[in-house]
């Protein structure tokens, strides 16, 4: 007998430790909190998409800071264009593409860089001592002056690189003295020995 209601009452407990109704305003307050959240993640990209420069003050500074001027930009080019063969990191990949890290073309004389741009390259280049020859695409045609002096300067400031950045009249005076001339730098040699 005794031991019998002893059960009954582990059951009772039991029963009363099944989660009811009253969790439900947990759940409730949780899809508010979504829902606001969301609401505001989407009137911040509102106000950045139609009014650029008013959505946040952060995104104000960082315009005014990386150029005054407004104008094509180069991180958006690199992550579209350059990325996926010389990395996000600028890192390359060993034996495929060569890095922009540190690399003496990218740091070294704009006008090279803007000539490599320019037309490509396809050919033997060595690159921090590193050989490679693989086939760098031309973006004379399908990017602007200003768009490659963009992509120019963000590569020659990132990746821990120093450089001054690439100016669009430099890039503008390479287009012209190369004129319609079509064909990439046949590897580093006649980079090199090009003028
Ligand atoms: C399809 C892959 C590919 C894409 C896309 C590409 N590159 Fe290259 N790039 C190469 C290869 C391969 C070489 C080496 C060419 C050779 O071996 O002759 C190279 C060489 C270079 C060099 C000279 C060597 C060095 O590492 O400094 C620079 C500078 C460069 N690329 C910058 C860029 C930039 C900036 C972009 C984007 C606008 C870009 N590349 C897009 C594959 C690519």
């Amino acid at each position: 007998m005794k031991r019998r209601s002893q059960h009954d009452s582990l059951i009772d407990l039991h029963e009363h430790a099944e989660p009811g109704e009253h969790t439900n305003p947990v759940p409730w307050l949780l899809w508010i909190t979504v829902l606001s959240l969301t609401v505001w993640g989407a009137s911040y990209f509102w106000l950045e998409m139609y009014l650029p420069g008013q959505g946040s003050a952060a995104s104000t500074a960082a315009q005014s800071g990386a150029a005054k001027a407004p104008g094509p930009d180069g991180a958006q080019i690199f992550a579209s264009r350059c990325a996926a063969c010389h990395q996000a990191t600028g890192s390359g990949l060993p034996g495929m593409f060569p890095p922009l890290a540190g690399s003496e073309w990218v740091n070294g004389d704009a006008h090279k860089l803007a000539d490599i741009l320019l037309l490509g390259i396809e050919g033997a280049l060595s690159v921090k001592g590193e050989s490679f020859s693989g086939t760098m695409p031309t973006f004379g045609g399908t990017l602007s002056d200003a768009e490659i002096a963009a992509v120019g300067s963000y590569v020659r400031l990132s990746f821990g690189n120093h450089a001054p950045a690439l100016d669009a009249s430099l890039v503008k005076t390479e287009r012209d003295r190369l004129g319609h001339r079509a064909t990439p730098w046949k590897g580093g040699a006649e980079l090199k020995s090009a003028q």
